[in-house]
């Protein structure tokens, strides 16, 4: 993780060895420009036109200073219409200019000048320049662009203006920062998680790591074993994981921000180490991206994490299931029937709608502390990449206003989500003859079905489900994310949380 510090030294004389400047669309100059132009005996926006790079979002240019500032070399990034600005094409340009940095030690940039809220463009900043650096290299012995230890982004300097960023508003500027930061490293540490392959990332292992967490954060932790399930009576979560050699766990944690009468949130998250689709198995190339299907464990873990950083005055529970759903003589078969915690029952007809299946069980659990409200997440279907794409998480609940709260925190963070009814009318889909619930619906609406299905299990509790399972993996690298994990919703529910402290 980079550090970053507060400077008001012009652009020109930063000593860094990437200089990052803004221009915008139509080759329109941001701060710093003109004077490293001029210092370089040039025209950088000459030079971008000579390069055909016109200032569209993301666009870059590097331009090599052969010692005539201090900084190596310059990148020009673009940031869009100049109207347009503010913190998510700032946050989109930082990804950018950290994912060139990470090849670099220090970086000094103007781009915390842009947007007309310093703070807001600061935690922006943050976010974006150490998302950008992140690569995952654990894996990697032969060296990625002679870099094996993946990023070595060490420091970035924020150039503020000399003029505005005195006194309290640099303090608030430092505290933005830190805070975009500290988001950031939430999503970067929940995407080691989700981006280790599933024969090392096991429900030991994942449970073991939350555990290491909590400790370093001061939280309260407790890690139930499989016999310790059997006793408790999780059958949804023992079920997924009988097919597999690597026992299931459950983890639990608990964040006391606030006094201890105050309500708990409560939030959870999908945790199959492995999805093979058991007995109903996938076929191979669905299967290829299947170590992800613990993204939203991953990044409920990450938000406890990173609430022992920010401390807000709110207390926050979880319980999160880990099982790896595997074909074995062990395993649950298309018919069987699964006793979920607090007793409802479910006919499982295909072993590969699993997920609601753990799910079941830790929202029963939860739902009986009686929390403010209830958050889960889930790479849950297939179907909610039909409805909404990979770029969005589809977002299904009992209640309007934490589903608008939802929406929002997802648009300020650049982590967007998208509605879906939870339509009753299609309750009969998952009506089973011979259990409470099945576990699947008709060909169609599959993503209202799973949510349905898992509604059964919150009773009255105000609760919402985040479906992510395009935006929680990038597969094949897109304009913003190199393959792999994202984090999301680590940063959505982060947001939302510190707005209802
Ligand atoms: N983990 C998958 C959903 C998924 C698919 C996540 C693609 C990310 C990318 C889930 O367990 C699953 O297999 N769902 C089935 C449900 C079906 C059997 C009702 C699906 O979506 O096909
Ligand atoms: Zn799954
Ligand atoms: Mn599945």
């Amino acid at each position: 993780m980079p550090t970053f510090d507060l400077s008001t030294t012009p652009a020109a004389e930063a000593r860094a060895d990437l200089l990052v400047l803004p221009f915008f669309e139509g080759r329109q100059p941001g701060p710093g420009v003109a004077d490293v132009g001029k210092a370089l005996g040039g025209d950088l926006m000459a030079a971008a036109k000579a390069h055909d790079v016109s200032g569209k979002l993301g666009d870059t240019l590097t331009v090599p200073t052969l010692g005539r500032i201090p900084a190596s070399s310059v990148l020009l990034v673009g940031l869009g219409p100049k109207s347009g600005v503010g913190e998510q094409q700032l946050r989109k340009a930082a990804m950018r200019a950290g994912s060139r940095g990470s090849k670099f030690g220090a970086v000094a940039t103007t781009l915390g000048q842009v947007g007309d809220d310093a703070a807001a463009s600061a935690h922006a900043l943050a976010e974006g320049m150490a998302l950008g650096a992140y690569a995952f290299t654990k894996y990697k012995q032969r060296p990625i662009d002679g870099n094996a230890k993946g990023s070595s982004l060490k420091k970035v300097l924020v150039l503020a203006d000399g003029g505005k960023g005195a006194g309290g508003a640099q303090r608030a500027v430092k505290a933005a920062m830190k805070r975009g930061q500290v988001y950031a490293d939430a999503s970067n540490w929940a995407r080691d998680l989700v981006n280790t392959p599933s024969i090392d990332a096991t429900p030991a292992f994942l449970a073991g790591e939350a555990e290491k967490m909590a400790k370093a954060g001061g939280l309260k932790v407790k890690v139930w074993t499989k016999a310790e399930l059997k006793r408790g009576g999780f059958g949804g979560i023992l079920g997924v994981g009988s097919g597999s050699a690597n026992e299931p766990r459950m983890v639990e944690v608990t964040y006391t921000g606030a006094g201890a009468s105050a309500k708990p949130i409560a939030i959870t998250g999908k945790g199959i180490t492995f999805d093979s689709g058991g007995l109903s198995i996938k076929q191979a190339d669905w299967m290829e991206t299947m170590k992800d299907d613990m993204s939203g464990a991953a990044a409920t873990l990450a938000v406890m994490r990173a609430l022992t950083l920010l401390k807000p005055k709110v207390n926050v529970i979880t319980a999160i299931p880990f099982a790896e759903n595997m074909p074995s003589g062990s395993a649950i078969r298309p018919g069987d029937v699964l006793h979920h915690w607090g007793g409802k029952t479910s006919e499982v007809l295909n072993t590969d709608a699993e997920g609601r299946l753990v799910l079941a069980d830790v929202l029963a659990f939860l739902a009986e502390r009686k929390p403010r409200v209830l958050i889960d997440s889930a790479t849950l279907t297939g179907a909610a990449m039909v409805a909404v794409g990979g770029d969005l998480w589809a977002v299904m609940g009992n209640d309007q206003t934490l589903i608008d709260d939802l929406l929002a925190a997802g648009d300020a963070e650049g982590e967007p989500g998208w509605q879906l009814p939870l339509w009753k009318g299609y309750r009969r889909l998952i009506e089973s003859t011979v259990a409470d619930v099945k576990n699947v619906g008709n060909r169609y609406g599959g993503a209202i079905t799973a949510a349905l299905f898992l509604a059964e299990f919150v009773g009255d509790t105000p609760w919402a489900h985040l479906d992510v399972a395009g935006p929680a993996f990038v597969d094949g690298s897109n304009d913003w994310w190199p393959r792999g994990g994202t984090g999301s919703p680590a940063r959505t529910i982060l947001r939302y949380i510190e707005s209802h402290a």
